[in-house]
Order: C-alpha cells, then structure tokens, then sequence
C-alpha cells in the first residue's frame, strides 16, 4: 500500500499474526495519543493500537505540532499497560523503545543506518523521518499506562514545510528512492515493540539505544525549558538512559527528557 488509502481490513489482516491487543483504525482524528489515552480510561488492554491515516491535531514533544496528511505517513498509537506498580522512569524508555524499532524497521527493511537523536527521533543521514511521543496517564498516583506515539514520514507529502520545522527532515521514500509499502512498515515496527518491549529494564536495552545513538562523540548543545543551553560532548547514556555530555572544562552532566527541550549538533549544518 503506497499512496492509496490504507484498508482496514488490509491493516487487520497484516497484523493478525502479532500478538497485539485489538486494533482501532480510523480514517481522521485528532490525535491518535488522545484516542488511546480515551481507550485506557475506558479499560483498553495491554497492546491495544490505534491507527489512523490522518491526524488534524497531531502533537510532537514540546507542544510542537506533527503533520499527518492522510495517505503519507504511518500514525500509531500502542497502549502498554505496566506491570502492577510499574516501575519509575518507564516513559523515556518507551519513547526510546518506539524510535529503536523503527530504526531497525528500516534497517531490516532497506538496509538503512538509522540513528537515534535522543530523546525521541528517527534520523537517516541527519534528517528526521519518525519521531515519538510517550505519554503517561495515571489514576492517582497509580500509573495507568503509557502511550507510545509513533509517526513515520512515509512519502514526501508527510514532510511539513521548511518553515514549520526545527531540524532537517525527510520520507522514507526519499530516502530509499522508492515506493514504500506502509503496512509492511506498520507491521516490521510493531513487530520490534514486541521483540523489545519485555526487555525495556535490562541493560541490554539501554546498550541497544546507545549502539544507535545518533552524535556520539561529537558536540551537542542541550537546552533546557528554561535558562542558557549547555554544549558538550556526547558521551552516551547513564543506567536509566539519561543523555550524559562532557562540557569543554571536564565537568560531566547528565540530562533526563523532562529536563531537555531541544537538543542540537553544534559542528553540522542545522538545517
Ligand atoms: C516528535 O517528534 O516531536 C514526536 C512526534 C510524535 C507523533 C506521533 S503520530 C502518532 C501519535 N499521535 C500524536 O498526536 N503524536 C504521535
């Protein structure tokens, strides 16, 4: 399926084989995270998906707005329910466990170096194709579940204009020069949820992210919801996937994605 419409009824058969929860699919929403968030208050399963072929309403990090024209992208939304009394921290490793499997996606899918621009994007040679929003919901002080939110620019139509965007950015089909099946995209991604997603508190995972980890070595700034930006060198990732950066002075930080707005390559071209 390309540019045509995704089927429903092609959208549930490709998925059949996957040990997911029920699937919703719906032709325009607002948000899928919303949707899904609606979903788990009304006692949507462990795994339940949302799919939509259109967001009117799409949300990025940081209150940015993401593009979803319908035909040209993938919008997902997967419940995760926690194990009771889930542990801290699990958001962050949601949104790296969404960007992680699309880029093995694409990687198994055609042989692409995908990189994970920490916290929460997709980028291949430096431009952003995915990105991910992990929402938490809680009853009380009890986490309910977390919404992973993926979207993939699938053709070129998904790319928003120069103006609106931040970062460079760029479809998948741009970058493989080709036509991109997007069922079989759906399907490779959710199948990487899964394969990943009981091993999210291992240290195998945190190794994975850092293995894909997009400016290691290189010269970052970091900045925060407030105050001055921070420029160092990416070193990697603490035990809980904290962003750690060495500043030019030795002194060593660690960044946890509440703590991050935007970060940034200081030595490549920005746009
Ligand atoms: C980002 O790069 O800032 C995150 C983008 C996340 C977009 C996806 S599309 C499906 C889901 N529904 C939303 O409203 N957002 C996420």
């Amino acid at each position: 399926m390309n540019a045509e419409e995704i089927d429903a009824q092609a959208l549930q058969q490709a998925l059949a084989p996957l040990p997911l929860g029920p699937i919703r699919f719906h032709r325009q929403v607002g948000s899928t995270n919303d949707l899904a968030m609606a979903w788990v208050a009304a006692g949507a399963p462990d795994l339940s998906v949302v799919v939509a072929e259109e967001q009117t309403a799409g949300r990025g990090r940081a209150g940015r707005r993401w593009y979803t024209p319908p035909g040209a992208a993938l919008a997902l939304s997967v419940i995760l329910r926690p194990p009771r009394g889930g542990p801290p921290g699990l958001a962050p490793r949601v949104t790296a466990l969404g960007a992680l499997a699309v880029s093995e996606a694409v990687r198994d899918g055609w042989g692409l170096d995908a990189r994970l621009k920490w916290p929460n994007d997709v980028l291949v040679h430096g431009r952003k194709i995915a990105g991910v929003l992990a929402e938490a919901t809680w009853q009380g002080d009890r986490l309910q579940a977390v919404i992973l939110g993926i979207g993939v620019n699938v053709t070129p139509r998904a790319v928003p204009p120069p103006e609106a965007v931040q970062f460079p950015v760029a479809s998948l089909e741009e970058v493989v020069d080709d036509r991109v099946d997007r069922l079989a995209l759906l399907q490779a991604v959710l199948r990487g949820v899964l394969d990943w997603r009981p091993r999210l508190h291992e240290p195998a995972f945190i190794a994975r992210w850092q293995e894909r980890l997009a400016y290691l070595g290189e010269r970052v700034e970091v900045t925060p919801p407030e105050g001055p930006a921070h420029i160092g060198r990416l070193r990697g990732l603490d035990e809980h996937g904290g962003l750690i950066l060495a500043s030019e002075n030795g002194e060593i930080r660690t960044f946890h994605t509440g703590d991050v707005r935007q970060m940034r390559p200081v030595d490549r071209e920005a746009k």
